[in-house]
Order: C-alpha cells, then sequence, then structure tokens
C-alpha cells in the first residue's frame, strides 16, 4: 500500500470485528509513527493502548458512570468553537446526517442518536483502544504535532490491513480515563482512537465524508 492508497482508504470505522490485534502490530505502527514531526523534534504525544482486561475494565467504569453523566465530566477544553460559522457550521451538520442516515436513524430520534454517540465510549466494538495525551503546559504548535502523530499512526493501521477512530468524545471522560491509566496530572487526555479490523458488512461503516473542492481552501502560484 502507498501513502496515497493509505489516505484514500482510510475513514472513521466506527463497527469493528472482534479479531484481535497482536500486540506486535500495535508496538510497530507506534514504532513506526515515531518518525512523525514535531516542532523542535520535541515528540510531545504520549500513548496508552488498551486491550482485553484492561479495556473492559475502562469500558465497565464509564459505561457505569454514564447514566447518570451522560454529557460525562466538566470538559477540558472546548471541542468546537460554540458558535461555528459557515462554512464549517454546514460541513458539521452534513457530516452528522450522513452518519445518521447510514443507519437509518432521523434527525427527531434523539435516543437512538444518543445511543449511536455512547458507542464512542466502546471504542465502538474495536479490540483496541488508544489514547493520546500532551502536556498541559504546551500550546497549539505542540497540538498540532499531536495530531500529525494521530495521522501518522492512522495511516500505518492501514498499512497493517487495521482501521481506526480518532475520537475527540473521550475528551469528557479525561478523568476517569485519566485516574485508570494512573498518568501524572500534568497530562491532559486530547483524544481516544479505535483500532481494529473494520467490520465490512455494519451499513454505518459505509458513510464517505464530503470534502471541499481544491479552489475552496488552496491558492496556487507561479506555477
Ligand atoms: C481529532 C479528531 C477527533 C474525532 N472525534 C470523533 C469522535 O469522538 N467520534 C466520532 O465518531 N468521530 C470522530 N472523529 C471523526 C470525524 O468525524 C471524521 O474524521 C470526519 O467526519 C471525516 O470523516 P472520515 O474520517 O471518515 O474521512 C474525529 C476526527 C478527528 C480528526
Amino acid at each position: 500500500m502507498n501513502v496515497a492508497e493509505a489516505i484514500a482508504t482510510r475513514t472513521s470505522c466506527r463497527a469493528y470485528l472482534d479479531t484481535p490485534v497482536p500486540e506486535a502490530t500495535v508496538r510497530a505502527i507506534l514504532k513506526a509513527a515515531r518518525r512523525s514531526p514535531s516542532g523542535g523534534n520535541l515528540q510531545p504525544w504520549h500513548v496508552h493502548a488498551l486491550t482485553g482486561a484492561p479495556l473492559g475494565e475502562l469500558l465497565a467504569a464509564v459505561r457505569a458512570k454514564l447514566p447518570l453523566n451522560p454529557r460525562g465530566e466538566d470538559p477540558e477544553y472546548v471541542i468546537y468553537p460554540p458558535e461555528l460559522w459557515e462554512p464549517y457550521r454546514s460541513r458539521r451538520y452534513t457530516c452528522g446526517e450522513d452518519l445518521y442516515a447510514t443507519i437509518g436513524v432521523a434527525r427527531e430520534d434523539k435516543l437512538a442518536r444518543l445511543r449511536q454517540f455512547a458507542r464512542n465510549y466502546e471504542f465502538f466494538g474495536a479490540p483496541v483502544g488508544l489514547f493520546f495525551l500532551i502536556d498541559r503546559g504546551m500550546g497549539p504548535p505542540q497540538w498540532a504535532d499531536l495530531g500529525m502523530f494521530m495521522q501518522s499512526v492512522m495511516l500505518l493501521a492501514r498499512e497493517h490491513g487495521l482501521d481506526t477512530c480518532p475520537q475527540e468524545a473521550w475528551s469528557v471522560w479525561h478523568r476517569t480515563v485519566c485516574e485508570f491509566l494512573g498518568v501524572p496530572p500534568q497530562l491532559m487526555l486530547f483524544s481516544g482512537m479505535a483500532l481494529g479490523y473494520r467490520d465490512p458488512e455494519a451499513p454505518i461503516n459505509r458513510l464517505r465524508t464530503e470534502r471541499a473542492g481544491l479552489e475552496e481552501f488552496a491558492r496556487l502560484r507561479g506555477f
């Protein structure tokens, strides 16, 4: 698989087979992703990978808390600007509508939407859950570095026949997750990521999100 194929076939996968992912594969992906660039070579990423019993334990802890607190814990960072403006607002709306359409959930069916959203906290059935953390003192440039590292992980996963879904949704359970992982207080949770083998039959995995044309975001001169 070349880079273009890895990019073209990477989609956010929201249903997985229960086929386990070998530890050697997870290690190989994370090891290769270390070559991601970072300003000043800070390498500001911290990763925790869970499978099997520890993953089950964490998911059970969150499952027990969800009904009492569906919004999770006090957020540590704001995921989207409060009043999104165009064109971002419409893009977000379309992505949500297209996602729920794949599983036949109507806009008014809030309960079904919530139920689907809560699948985030099961890593959508993936056998591996990854967590990406960063030092609290780091700023936007280092957050961008972490994003590049995550993209490397996602593309390398494709090379191993695996799929992923990055999940900011996990950030609202930062207390529970960080306590479970035993991470020092100077680290904060940015995102989770499901990792596993795609369920090729699952309708939700048919979603192919749109992208703006080149002319909408790029200006080329002097060619
Ligand atoms: C940093 C990051 C966090 C995301 N968080 C979530 C999430 O919590 N739950 C989810 O279902 N999708 C999440 N997504 C997936 C996006 O919705 C998805 O990337 C976007 O709609 C484009 O679709 P594609 O990944 O299938 O190309 C996240 C993506 C990124 C990059």
